[in-house]
């Protein structure tokens, strides 16, 4: 898909939930590049838009596994509600919008050459504050509105993986968010379903 189709299709969603301040958020992360950036410097969809597709593969899968489990489980309804899995899914790596910078890496070719490569590096300079509690971070300072069940299913989308294992506290914080809202884990089923089911390329397989 287009990055423009794809971007029109992030805008409409997001403004689908008629949260408070997604029309200032929508600004800010055209400044911040949201837009324009990769979602990774050398693994999967690393390439112009690949934040925004990486976004919506994830709230595609969000919804599904919310829409799936409601059939499973309908009390599920009150507890999440469509438009958080919209916000938190859409929104859980705005952190990334300012970490890659345009960059040429000599690499070797398929006869051994080495040749110019453009890609991207990585540098924090510009907020160094960690990764989903920089996004969370990032949304409120610009003035969305969020709940908690939003904020901690943004906070520890990464699961375990984000845990620090020295800190009894984020073991306990992940733990305990997990269990008193189901948002927290719809989120992180979606992020790990987009990145190894929507997301695998034919070179990512040849490498393993
Ligand atoms: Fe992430
Ligand atoms: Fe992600």
């Amino acid at each position: 898909m287009a990055t423009n189709d794809m971007k029109e299709e992030f805008v409409e969603l997001l403004r689908s939930t008629e949260r408070e301040g997604v029309d200032d958020v929508i600004e800010s992360l055209e400044e911040m590049g949201f837009f324009t950036a990769p979602a990774s410097s050398n693994h999967h969809l690393n390439v112009e838009g690949g934040l925004l597709e990486h976004s919506l593969n994830t709230c595609k899968a969000a919804l599904m596994v919310y829409e799936g489990m409601l059939k499973l489980e309908p009390s599920l309804a009150k507890e999440v509600k469509r438009e958080g899995v919209i916000i938190a899914s859409l929104l859980h790596d705005v952190c990334k919008s300012d970490i890659y910078f345009r960059s040429v890496k000599k690499r070797k070719n398929a006869i051994g050459q080495w040749e110019d490569s453009e890609g991207y590096k990585v540098s924090y300079k510009n907020f160094p504050m960690g990764h989903g509690e920089k996004s969370v971070i990032l949304l409120l300072c610009n003035g969305l509105s969020l709940y908690d069940d939003e904020m901690l299913a943004i906070r520890w989308h990464m699961g375990a993986w984000g845990i620090n294992m020295n800190s009894f506290e984020d073991q306990r914080c992940y733990d305990t968010s997990r269990k008193l809202y189901p948002l927290v884990s719809i989120i992180q089923v979606a992020d790990g379903l987009a990145a190894s089911i929507m997301e695998r390329t034919g070179q990512e397989m040849d490498e393993l």
